[in-house]
């Protein structure tokens, strides 16, 4: 447990709309399986603009899910080193091997030049992360798609409710699917949760049965049915389905999204003013027309010209009641991965990015008062740069 005052890098926020949609699911005929996954399912296809969105228990169980019913393996799979492990695991759960590209150093998503360079003929899939909430450059990743014929899987665990051009992450405009996350400190929660969206009818089935054991009970899909119980598990599937506690809160918690996406849009706007003249910090690239649903707030520090290591200033800044953490360490450099599958290369951009990366706090419910303790402290780091 954190002391009181302390301000985490990330929290939910729920209120009474949120308690009363759960309470009333916990008295209702169905904890899973019921009729409030389909109605989140619908409210968030129509939300980001997708056909189809199949809630799951976990944006994890949503990329394996995903990686599965595409049918991927064996092969390749291209992702960036800077995301969280769950991105490439998915790869490795269905036998392919993952392989990192390096990012861009100004939106520190995955580089679609990096990207072209690590692919082989045995390139199944690549899996963009907006990063931080920051959408990829998704029209570049259609197009490697569209001369090579590879799949394209967003992981948008950070990135609901970001906008690019005229749609939304998640509209599937370039992809073959796209999985968010709804754990607690994404940018709306349902506790754990994912979910899947896609554009694509025969994807969307698969998906559906995958999620439950690759079991159907769908008379049009059966052989030749005896009764009414009967039932087939036509693939190996799983069973990652989302509670309809969680999809109640889901449906909550989507109504208020898009305050939730302007808060952090304020704070982000204060951070990037408060911080614009430290030379030995980098903020975030400034947004331009497109809406951006920040998922973390990450700047860049030159430990080395202050004179302090990431860990004093992670101690010196918890020390004032903030809480701040490091995204991501990168993927190959794990244990596993090295075992697995080798000492990595060297990746310029991401290596640089993070010797540099510190998350700040950045939650909705972050009152100014916080925000204006937090920059306070980050300036204090180095004196002379008091506020
Ligand atoms: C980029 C990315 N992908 C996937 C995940 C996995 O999400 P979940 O915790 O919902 O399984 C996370 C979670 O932190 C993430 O940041």
């Amino acid at each position: 447990m954190e002391p009181k005052g302390f301000i985490p890098y990330g929290r939910q926020w729920i209120d009474a709309d949120d308690e009363r949609a759960v309470l009333s699911t916990l008295r209702s005929d169905f904890l899973t399986q019921g009729p409030a996954t389909p109605r989140f399912e619908a409210d968030l296809a129509a939300y980001v603009g997708a056909r189809f969105a199949v809630a799951v228990s976990s944006a994890t169980a949503g990329l394996h899910l995903t990686m599965a019913a595409l049918d991927l393996g064996p092969g390749e799979g291209i992702t960036t080193p800077i995301t969280f492990v769950a991105t490439a695991n998915a790869m490795a759960y269905v036998g392919l091997t993952p392989v990192f590209a390096d990012i861009d150093a100004e939106t520190l998503n995955l580089s679609p030049v990096a990207t072209r360079a690590a692919m082989t003929d045995r390139t199944r899939v690549i899996a963009p992360v907006h990063f931080a909430g920051r959408p990829a450059d998704m029209a570049a990743f259609r197009q490697i798609a569209d001369e090579t014929g590879v799949r394209i899987v967003e992981d948008a665990a950070h990135a609901i409710g970001s906008e690019y051009g005229t749609g939304k992450v998640g509209d599937c405009r370039h992809s073959d699917a796209t999985v968010f996350s709804f754990h607690p400190v994404k940018t709306m929660t349902t506790g754990e949760g994912g979910a899947v969206t896609t554009n694509d009818p025969d994807l969307h089935e698969r998906l559906l049965q995958l999620r439950s054991h690759g079991v159907t009970r769908d008379p049009a899909r059966l052989s030749d049915p005896p009764g009414t119980w009967w039932y087939e598990q036509q693939m190996l599937g799983f069973n990652h389905r989302m509670t309809e506690i969680q999809a109640a809160l889901g449906s909550s918690q989507l109504k208020k999204l898009d305050r939730f996406i302007d808060r952090r849009l304020a704070i982000v706007d204060r951070y990037q003013a408060a911080f614009a003249g430290l030379d030995w910090l980098r903020t975030p690239l400034a947004r331009g027309s497109d809406r951006i649903g920040y998922h973390l707030f990450v700047v860049q520090i030159d430990f080395e010209r202050i004179g302090r290591s990431r860990a004093e200033v992670m101690a010196a800044l918890a020390g004032m009641g903030v809480g701040s953490q490091v995204h991501y360490i990168p993927v190959p450099r794990q244990p596993w991965y090295r075992q697995t599958y080798g000492e990595p290369a060297a990746f310029p951009a991401a290596d640089r990015y993070y010797d540099r990366a510190l998350s700040l706090p950045l939650f909705p419910a972050m009152t100014d008062e916080e925000v204006e303790r937090v920059i306070s402290a980050v300036r204090g780091l180095v004196s002379g740069d008091m506020a």
